[in-house]
């Protein structure tokens, strides 16, 4: 018994060997886990990241870090309660070398939790889950995004600086709106203002009547918010409609008003956000993502299909270094560290956390733009609280 159960797990060591050095000699591809929304709210977000994603791999020849890719895709719809069925089956079933997702927070959890556990690599182009790169931080997680707390963190220290005093938050009741307003709260009540009311709906519902009349009601001198992809679109259509984009300024972070803006019109004209991408920042790398995102998609870029394209930017780092040996998780890790990323929203460097130190933009809506204004806060820094790496 004893013998044959020696001879399986020799017999397995070795098949896994011949694996990893297959791919050398036999060009074997890299499976790459994309889980995404392709459906829901988050829909159209969840393309633009893979559009960005395979930007990055068209340009470089169909190859990333020397590897040719295969994708197997799942729509997680932004559903928190799919999410470890879906992340299981791609680790598990699918035997993926690499996992890139996802949009929401919930969902980004989820798989943060299967990534550590299995020690498959992971790349974060958007969920913001601030647990993600702190109490969650691991080796093998990465993030091409942002931390929630970082743009309601710039927006509270902005708005407390123009000198705003009493503020109405409204957001979808989970991580991203909870982490986002907190950072907000905790900037802007450093700079003397307070926070007169939290107003909340469940995700992704958009009925948001009742607390636009408690919005009217409380008076505050300004409103911030979080909402993003389709919520947004009628969140800012609504804002308008009920005649407060006058009387009661709104502010948010810029998931407010990025890839919205067609749908927004004139609604969203003038808003002021934070984020950590605008139109015209007019460098050389911004300049020839745009023109090869449109050439390639007919479309122009947002803030998501800059995630996408950076998420497969670290792949590529990390497995140069490796030589395109995902099993050697430590050198992989190493490079990314040590790396600059050179985005189109401005060159980054990973935190130790692994979360990107970047500028947060204030941006203006100004036709169908999300204009630059200024820097709202110059290389900031998510406090990873919790994370011991
Ligand atoms: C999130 O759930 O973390 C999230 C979703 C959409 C965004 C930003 C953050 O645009």
């Amino acid at each position: 018994m004893k013998s044959i159960l020696f001879r399986t797990t020799l017999i397995a060591a070795a098949a896994a060997l011949l694996s990893t050095a297959a791919f050398a000699q036999t060009g074997a591809k890299l499976k790459v886990g994309l889980m995404l929304p392709y459906t829901g709210t988050y829909a159209s977000l969840g393309n633009a990241i893979e559009n960005g994603f395979k930007l990055y791999l068209t340009e470089q020849g169909g190859k990333i870090g020397g590897r040719e890719i295969e994708f197997v895709k799942v729509d997680d719809e932004s559903d928190p309660s799919k999410a470890t069925d879906n992340v299981n089956k791609l680790v598990k079933r699918d035997n993926v070398d690499v996992l890139i997702g996802t949009v929401h927070s919930g969902v980004a959890m989820a798989m943060a939790k299967v990534a550590k556990e299995s020690g498959t690599i992971l790349i974060v182009p958007n969920a913001g889950a601030d647990a993600v790169t702190g109490a969650m931080c691991a080796p093998n997680i990465f993030r091409s995004s942002f931390s929630n707390w970082q743009p309601g963190y710039a927006m509270g220290e902005v708005m407390a600086k123009k000198g705003i005093k009493k503020v109405a938050t409204i957001t979808w009741k989970y991580a991203a709106g909870d982490e986002t307003v907190r950072g907000f709260k905790e900037a802007f009540e450093k700079g003397g203002g307070t926070v007169v009311k939290e107003l909340n709906l469940p995700f992704p519902n958009v009925e948001f009547q009742a607390l636009l009349t408690d919005i009217a009601a409380a008076k505050p001198d300004a409103v911030f918010t979080f909402f993003a992809g389709g919520g947004a679109v009628k969140f800012v259509k609504d804002y308008a409609a009920a005649g407060l984009k006058k009387s009661i300024p709104l502010y948010g972070s810029g998931f407010l008003t990025d890839g919205t803006l067609d749908a927004q019109g004139a609604d969203a004209d003038g808003l002021f956000t934070a984020l950590h991408y605008a139109d015209g920042l007019d460098t050389p790398k911004d300049k020839s993502f745009r023109l090869a995102y449109a050439k390639a998609y007919k479309l122009q870029p947002d803030v998501y299909a800059v995630q996408g394209y950076d998420a497969a930017q670290i792949l590529g780092i990390g497995l140069k270094a490796v030589n395109g040996d995902v099993s050697k998780k430590a050198e992989f890790a190493k490079a990314v560290e040590a790396a600059k990323i050179d985005s189109p929203r401005g060159a980054f460097s990973l935190s130790k956390a692994h979360n990107p130190v970047q500028d947060i933009y204030l941006r203006q809506v100004t036709g169908k733009e999300n204009k630059l204004v200024g820097v709202a806060s110059k290389a900031l820094t998510d406090p990873a609280r919790g994370c011991k790496m």
